[in-house]
């Protein structure tokens, strides 16, 4: 085919660019998705169009298992709901072996309704309604305890309906490297988590068996969690010793960091994100100095954007062109942060669905909202497109199709690709209709 002209262009040589490890990665056309053109996934389901693919989720739940087994006894992973709630995804994990894990009464009866047993689901965050709790402790589900006034409303629903549950306690740490989330669980260093475990003892109502510990999401550096899975394991070994609980299981949370690359960050993700393997070794290490010999616990890992990041895709459509005054190119993509949120604080990877011609130059991506705040990507070296071309946004799995919100646009659909090369919706786009569902007029208007 013959290239289309294109005008000259004078584009001026700029640090965002190149950088000292050399230019910026080429654009590099991704035209189908496990083997499904991008065109004949628009061509059935429309534009934006969320993908995600099953051998990428299946891919890499097992290699995160694989490196457990090769050094650990007994292990768990358990899905993080809030990260991706989409039954489908929530399938693969579980068919992968993962238990539930949750945050809210919402997230339990979603796990519930899903047809996970109680005794396989996690129950942790900062709010649980006397009724979650109930529900919680009648199922058999772990609950992890956040705080004092909710150990003493678990108490009273234990005693009221006569059991004597197992849960876990939710510690914090602020000695690490990293941003200190205190608003979680007890905190280790101040002593309050030790505090804590003796009232819960004391209290005789609750059987105190797991360390929760979650530091915080997107942690870059490995030895961080060697740091924690010392404490926790030094932490079951005190308990142990001083008020008799025996602590089985070591729950560290979530928080590896996905291929993504923060807007702070120096390296592209796909370039300095730490293996799986590291990150498993890095805890494996610090289990074993923290337990000094003692005998080995059950460690839970609930990972969630490391797991589902990668496997999702944003395709989205080019609306316009534009010139800005400081004459960078603006395009106007049919999506923006109302369904890509995580827009705010990753640089997002942004590749076009099509072969492209033409001088790349400084352009942002801007979505249709009309907001100023509604940038895809502010500033990528990005050669000319065209009204009607796709582009299509990697690692886009974690929390964006939780936390999207339905602002001026309906949200669109969303589909799974097979290893086969099926594709199905796994949810529907909204429609005017839903939307309006649950509104009323009063009758006086
Ligand atoms: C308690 C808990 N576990 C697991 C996760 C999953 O974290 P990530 O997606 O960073 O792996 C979160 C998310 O913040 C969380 O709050």
């Amino acid at each position: 085919m013959k290239p289309k002209y294109e005008r000259p262009v004078i584009v001026r040589h700029s640090l965002a660019g190149v950088n000292k490890f050399g230019p910026m990665p080429a654009v590099r056309p991704i035209v189908a998705i496990d083997g499904v053109r991008i065109a004949d996934l628009v061509a059935a389901h429309g534009s934006p169009l969320f993908v995600f693919s099953e051998r990428s989720l299946r891919e890499r739940v097992r290699e995160l298992r694989g490196a457990l087994s090769r050094r650990l006894a007994s292990f768990e992973l358990a899905w993080s709901y809030k990260t991706n709630y989409l039954g489908a995804i929530c399938r693969v994990f579980h068919q992968e072996g993962s238990l539930a894990e949750v945050v809210s009464g919402m997230e339990l009866q979603m796990a519930l309704a899903a047809g996970v047993a109680g005794e396989r689901i996690l129950f942790n965050g900062p709010y649980k309604s006397e009724s979650d709790l109930a529900l919680a402790f009648k199922r058999q589900v772990h609950v992890h305890i956040d705080h004092l006034d909710e150990l003493t409303l678990a108490e009273k629903v234990a005693e009221r309906l006569g059991v004597r549950p197992e849960v876990g306690m939710r510690v914090n740490l602020s000695e690490l490297p990293v941003p200190v989330w205190d608003r979680f669980g007890f905190n280790l260093e101040s002593g309050r988590a030790l505090e804590a475990a003796r009232r819960i003892m004391r209290g005789g109502r609750l059987d105190l068996r797991t360390l929760h510990c979650h530091i915080g999401t997107f942690v870059t550096n490995p030895d961080v969690y060697r740091m924690v899975a010392r404490a926790m394991a030094d932490l079951a070994l005190t308990l142990e010793r001083e008020i008799g609980s025996r602590i089985d299981t070591i729950d560290l949370g979530g928080g590896f960091a996905s291929h993504n690359t923060l807007q702070s960050q120096y390296l592209p993700g796909d370039e300095s994100t730490p293996s799986l393997e590291e990150f498993v070794e890095a805890l494996v290490s610090g289990l074993e100095e923290g337990l000094q010999g003692a005998e080995p616990r059950r460690l839970i890992l609930e990972s969630g954007r490391a797991l589902v990041d990668d496997a999702g895709y944003l395709i989205l459509t080019v609306v316009g062109n534009k010139r800005l005054v400081d004459k960078r190119r603006a395009v106007i993509l049919d999506g923006g942060v109302n369904i890509l949120p995580t827009a705010w604080w990753y640089r997002h990877d942004l590749q076009p669905a099509q072969d492209t011609f033409g001088t790349p130059e400084p352009t942002v991506f801007f979505g249709p909202l009309c907001m100023n705040i509604d940038v895809v990507r502010d500033r990528i070296l990005f050669p000319p497109l065209h009204v009607g071309d796709r582009i299509v946004v990697r690692h886009v799995g974690a929390y964006n199709v939780t936390q999207w919100m339905q602002f001026i646009a309906a949200r669109p659909n969303v589909v799974l690709v097979s290893p086969k090369g099926e594709h199905s919706v796994i949810r529907r786009a909204e429609t005017l209709e839903a939307l309006q569902l649950h509104e009323s007029i009063p009758s006086w208007l």
